[in-house]
């Protein structure tokens, strides 16, 4: 590690200069916190396709792609003349613009249960919503979340998220009582929880592949076993696919797994690269919204935010999803190569990786202490997390691969095969 890196301190000089500067002035230097990393994180000039630049003049082929929101890749010619086109007109009205609707749209016609929409500007956002709407709904108030389950930042979903899911994540979080953690694809042990809380349980918020805490799919079996017993506890299922929505196919997870949620928030893709956050969801749920006919006591005061729906991130979101939907064989080909990686990355561990992942999405996972198999947060927690990071900082430094150290790949249409054995052998040498 210590030759990586002097590696890269001697290559990304004006970075640390730069970062120096930004150490003053934010806090660690950043303002999300995952996007640090020691020494330093490089600095960031422009980005083109599969590649950032940076300030040094250093190429990388990204497999964060904008925290996996770019799945056209960076900078993509069509969203950019929209873009151009609308900034053209003006970047903020703060009133009702055509280009939601349009967004809307086509968000409604692919994924079913928005039969109402609503949209913030973050994912985080997205979920606070949903949470205080399934409240509103119910009239109960405990909401469970998964082991390692990542929402965003807010208060009511900032518990269980780090290993080992049992102290408190930051100070200043009150009512903790009123998040609860299940155990992900672990049904019985998932409705042994549920059931304690079931008379004042709101909903159960779920990521159909958990993301941040390892790129776990869920199993069919498992969602529709928690989807039963909320609906039959008249209690909510909120399906987080702010990651997995328009990642592997136009439109949501949720249908191919033969669900029925009654919230679905979405984000990072369908903003096409701008701030968003969507909660969407069944007429009779979102209603809860209406505050024309909903009295202050009954009514889930959800509509916010001086950028909500601002015509820039509904125009590069519209032309977005119009490129995925004018060009179908983008989802096949991403999601081979996701295939592929995964499958020649697994090859190659000699039984030292376990490969997790779906679609274009795809973590490595070093074992560690006997772990045999990824399919929930402590596993993933419970391998060598430190040689994961090592190794994302080994392909920044020597390869000029850019992974956000610690987390999982996303591949973009821009991605080739050539790339993918590129990142393979880099993870072999
Ligand atoms: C599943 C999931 N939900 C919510 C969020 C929060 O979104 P944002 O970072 O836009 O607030 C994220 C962010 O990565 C996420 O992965």
């Amino acid at each position: 590690m210590e030759d990586y890196q002097s590696e890269y301190k001697t290559k990304t000089k004006r970075s640390a200069k730069i970062f120096a500067r930004s150490s003053q002035l934010h806090v660690n230097g950043v303002s999300h916190n995952i996007r640090y990393y020691d020494p330093y994180p490089f600095v960031v000039k422009s980005s083109h396709g599969k590649n950032l630049v940076d300030v040094d003049d250093n190429k990388y082929t990204d497999y964060w792609m904008g925290h996996w929101s770019l799945i056209l890749g960076h900078g993509q010619k069509n969203v950019k003349e929209s873009l151009k086109k609308q900034i053209e007109k003006s970047w903020m009205y703060g009133t009702v613009n055509e280009q939601t609707v349009k967004l809307s749209e086509m968000i409604s016609k692919a994924v079913p249960v928005a039969e109402k929409i609503r949209y913030v500007t973050s994912g985080t956002e997205a979920t606070m919503y949903a949470v205080r709407l399934a409240r509103s709904v119910t009239g109960k108030k405990i909401i469970a979340k998964i082991d390692g389950g990542w929402h965003g930042y807010t208060s009511d979903l900032l518990k269980s998220v780090n290993w080992p899911f049992t102290e408190s994540e930051s100070s200043g979080i009150i009512n903790e009582e009123k998040i609860v953690s299940i155990p992900y694809n672990d049904l019985k042990g998932s409705l042994k929880i549920l059931k304690k809380y079931a008379k004042d349980l709101a909903g159960v918020i779920i990521e159909p592949v958990l993301g941040g805490a390892g790129c776990i799919p869920a199993t069919q079996d498992y969602l529709r076993g928690v989807q039963e017993f909320v609906h039959k506890n008249n209690s909510l299922l909120i399906l987080d696919e702010i990651v997995t929505g328009f990642r592997f196919r136009y439109g949501c997870i949720y249908p191919t797994m033969n669900l029925d949620p009654d919230i679905v928030t979405l984000g990072k893709i369908v903003g096409g690269g701008m701030a968003i956050g969507v909660i969407c969801g069944k007429k009779e749920i979102m209603a809860h919204a209406d505050t024309n006919d909903k009295k202050k006591s009954e009514r889930s005061y959800i509509g916010g935010g001086t950028f909500s729906a601002n015509p820039t991130s509904m125009t590069s979101g519209f032309a977005t999803l119009t490129e995925l939907k004018n060009n179908s064989s983008t989802y096949d080909k991403i999601n081979d190569l996701g295939d592929y990686a995964r499958k020649e990355l697994g090859k190659s561990s000699e039984g030292k990786m376990i490969v997790t992942g779906k679609g274009s999405l795809f973590m490595t996972h070093f074992v560690k202490d006997g772990i045999t198999e990824v399919v929930n947060a402590s596993q993933a927690s419970r391998c060598d997390t430190k040689a994961l990071h090592d190794h994302h900082f080994k392909m920044i430094s020597h390869d000029g691969i850019f992974f956000l150290p610690g987390k999982l790949g996303a591949i973009s249409i821009t991605h080739t095969k050539q790339d993918i054995k590129r990142m393979v052998l880099a993870t072999n040498s």
